[in-house]
């Protein structure tokens, strides 16, 4: 046997993990507002998990923060993506349902999943969260939020999955202090609740460890959470600015392009 062949890595051997920043450049062309460092933070969540863990994903869209997660995960390590790929509820301002634009993303997603190599990783549920509940058995490891961003459903899927974390588990809300439903969500289930320490953002993407506070730790987790409104303020009057078209003066607030901040 040649010293290239006794080198070769066997069939039997686990495919080398990928790295973030090779990932990072592969989902470029993916449409999505999930910025660098927001897949950063997925990345880093999702590779420390080991089997048997769970990830659950609500909200996929055409696949760019799922394959991240799926990238980053130990081999063992479940990925679960819930996306009713119905055409509603993708992105901002655009709620009402356009079947064909969902027909059209979920294509996408299963493309995209594909040239990532991470199509056989990622257990894609069609529905919508709330009628998923059963899709998932046992605690969830990772929980991460990015579906429909209206304060309903956000705050159904902050309610009823962030139920199913496990203690120590970890739960990411994309848009929050951003989207205004989904920061109500947020002050509704998250601010004075008892079981998730806020752990911060980075822009709109907010982190909580799922544990046992006390009253103390009650009150100082709401202010730190409260200490995110003026930015939240920031991105309305952002937003109204982009629609007003008063685009030089959202640029006076640091915004420099016209995409909703997220
Ligand atoms: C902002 S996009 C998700 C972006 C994705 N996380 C990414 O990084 O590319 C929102 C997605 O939520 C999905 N969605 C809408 N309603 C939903 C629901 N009830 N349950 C789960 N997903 C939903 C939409 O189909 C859309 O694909």
């Amino acid at each position: 046997m040649s010293n290239d062949a006794a080198s070769a890595p066997s069939s039997a051997e686990p495919a080398p993990r990928p790295r973030f920043s090779d990932v990072l450049a592969s989902v470029a062309h993916v449409e999505g507002w999930m910025t660098p460092a927001q897949a950063r933070w997925l990345w880093d969540r999702a590779s420390v998990l080991r089997p048997p863990a769970t990830i659950v994903e609500i909200g996929s869209y055409r696949g760019r923060s799922a394959i991240v997660l799926a990238s980053a995960a130990s081999p063992g390590v479940e990925v679960v993506a819930i996306d009713p790929h119905g055409g509603n509820d993708r992105g901002p301002q655009q709620i009402k349902a356009v079947p064909e634009e969902g027909q059209r993303d979920h294509e996408a997603f299963c493309a995209n999943l594909e040239a990532a190599g991470v199509a056989d990783r990622v257990r894609h549920v069609r529905r919508p969260s709330q009628e998923a509940l059963d899709a998932v058995e046992g605690p969830v490891d990772l929980l991460y939020i990015d579906g429909a961003h209206r304060y309903a459903p956000a705050r159904d899927d902050i309610a009823r999955w962030g139920d199913r974390v496990a203690d120590g588990g970890i739960l990411l809300i994309h848009d929050s202090f951003s989207s205004v439903g989904v920061t109500l969500a947020i002050v509704a289930r998250l601010f004075f609740g008892s079981r998730f320490r806020y752990l911060g953002r980075t822009t709109s993407m907010t982190a909580y460890r799922c544990e046992r506070l006390d009253l103390a730790d009650r009150g100082r987790n709401a202010l730190a959470q409260a200490a995110e409104l003026p930015w939240f303020v920031r991105n309305v009057v952002i937003k109204a600015l982009i629609l007003a078209k008063l685009d030089p003066v959202a640029r006076l607030l640091g915004h420099r392009d016209q995409v909703w901040p997220h």
